[in-house]
């Protein structure tokens, strides 16, 4: 079915950067888009439908490139004792923070961990998010990542949306392998990464780069097995100290490294030279309280692609709501309405390896856009949270939501 939707501007975010077309006109056919650009250049195509979008601003979809939204319970009591003055590194050092989650999403089935899951994740839908990447992470060992991970296919097979899946079994040290974190590591490596990969459950491998979770050496042998069996890389970086994680990703190519509050120069000019994305995480900044800021002038100065996320998960930034994280990039990371759109769009889909189908509007690209309800693009990233009006065309067929 060929669909004509018209009267309504467009940000492309074509050709790698923030662009815009006033009024309009989009051709889309089997999921994909056909044509864009000025109504006036329309030439005449025989459609099926044409789709009247009232004035609206067409993005991208939104794409939420880096999300822990599969896990069990969830953490507000650390969030009380937190506001009580004990800090996040404290309360992992005391079993709780990443452990505790685990030992929830141990004890959850896994219908029971997509029952919670799926709600999480059609709150960002509502949002006008299209793509969404879920990590493992809080299951760490084979059964339990596997769990996690056959949860993130199940969402896609189950909603409208675009699901990458992410193994982040380097995410903590399981209680069984208390002191032993190298033969984690290696289990990771020689069990773990093979079996699920095997199994189709991996699109990227990603790992946790901090002094209370794996050294870069650690970091450096899982890159080297996701890359043995074909796998691209990503990584949490520099959150909470500088451990030139994110050189390390650059090292090898990393889709993205994430976090990057305490960063260098020296690793953005790694990254930008790897085309490694900074995926920033405002929520998790904003809910740790955190106030060393990512460095916004290095990155802008060496032309590092910046992407924004939610970073949904329970212990440091449970937020399900991708606009507000627009907010908080400009307002607390001082990013611009137009970085942050392109952090959640074109950006978003690099830091998923999903820049040549996803992430603007583009002849070829999937038809998967957002026709908002507003007066300027800027408007995405002033609201805080709320339910714009908008209408959500998912390869090419619109969606309720
Ligand atoms: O991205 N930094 C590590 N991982 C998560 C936090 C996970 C948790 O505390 O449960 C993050 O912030
Ligand atoms: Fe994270």
């Amino acid at each position: 079915m060929r669909t004509l939707w018209q009267h309504c501007h467009a940000a492309t975010l074509a050709e790698g950067r923030y662009s815009i077309i006033e009024d309009a006109a989009i051709v889309t056919c089997a999921g994909l888009i056909e044509w864009i650009g000025p109504r006036a250049e329309l030439q005449p195509f025989e459609v099926d439908r044409t789709v009247d979008l009232s004035g609206a601003w067409v993005t991208p979809g939104l794409i939420d490139c880096h999300t822990h939204a599969v896990f069990g319970g969830n953490r507000s009591g650390e969030f009380e004792q937190r506001l009580q003055g004990v800090s996040y590194a404290d309360i992992a050092a005391q079993g709780g923070g990443i452990a505790s989650t685990v030992r929830a999403t141990r004890a959850a089935s896994e219908d029971e961990l997509f029952a919670s899951a799926r709600q999480r994740v059609q709150a960002l839908m509502r949002d006008g998010v299209t793509t969404i990447e879920v990590k493992s992470g809080y299951g760490l060992d084979l059964a339990n990542e596997r769990k996690m991970l056959r949860v993130a296919r199940r969402l896609a097979d189950e909603l409208p949306l675009a699901v990458r899946a992410t193994c982040l079994a380097a995410h903590a040290l399981p209680p069984e392998y208390a002191g032993r974190s190298d033969d984690y590591i290696a289990h990771i490596c020689d069990e773990m990464l093979p079996a699920l990969a095997a199994e189709g459950l991996v699109d990227a491998v990603d790992a946790f780069c901090e002094h209370l979770a794996f050294s870069p050496a650690q970091v450096e042998k899982v890159f080297i097995k996701a890359h043995a069996l074909g796998l691209p890389v990503k990584l949490h970086a520099e959150q909470l100290s500088s451990l030139h994680g994110s050189s390390l990703a650059a090292r090898y190519q990393a889709l993205s490294a994430d976090h990057l509050e305490f960063m260098t120069e020296e690793d953005a000019i790694a990254m930008a030279k790897a085309g490694t994305v900074a995926v920033l995480l405002p929520g998790a900044f904003y809910f740790l309280r955190e106030t060393q800021l990512p460095p916004m002038d290095a990155l802008r100065r060496h032309g590092v692609k910046i992407a924004l996320a939610s970073d949904l998960n329970p212990g440091t930034s449970p937020g399900l709501s991708l606009r507000l994280m627009l907010n908080m990039g400009c307002t607390l990371f001082r990013m611009t309405p137009e970085e942050a759109l392109a952090g959640v769009t074109l950006h978003a889909a690099t830091a998923l390896g999903l820049g040549d189908s996803h992430g603007s509007l583009e002849v070829g690209k999937v038809a998967d856009f957002v026709a908002w309800q507003i007066s300027r693009p800027a408007d995405l990233a002033y609201w805080l949270g709320g339910d714009l009006p908008k209408r959500v065309v998912r390869k090419g067929h619109e969606i309720s939501n």
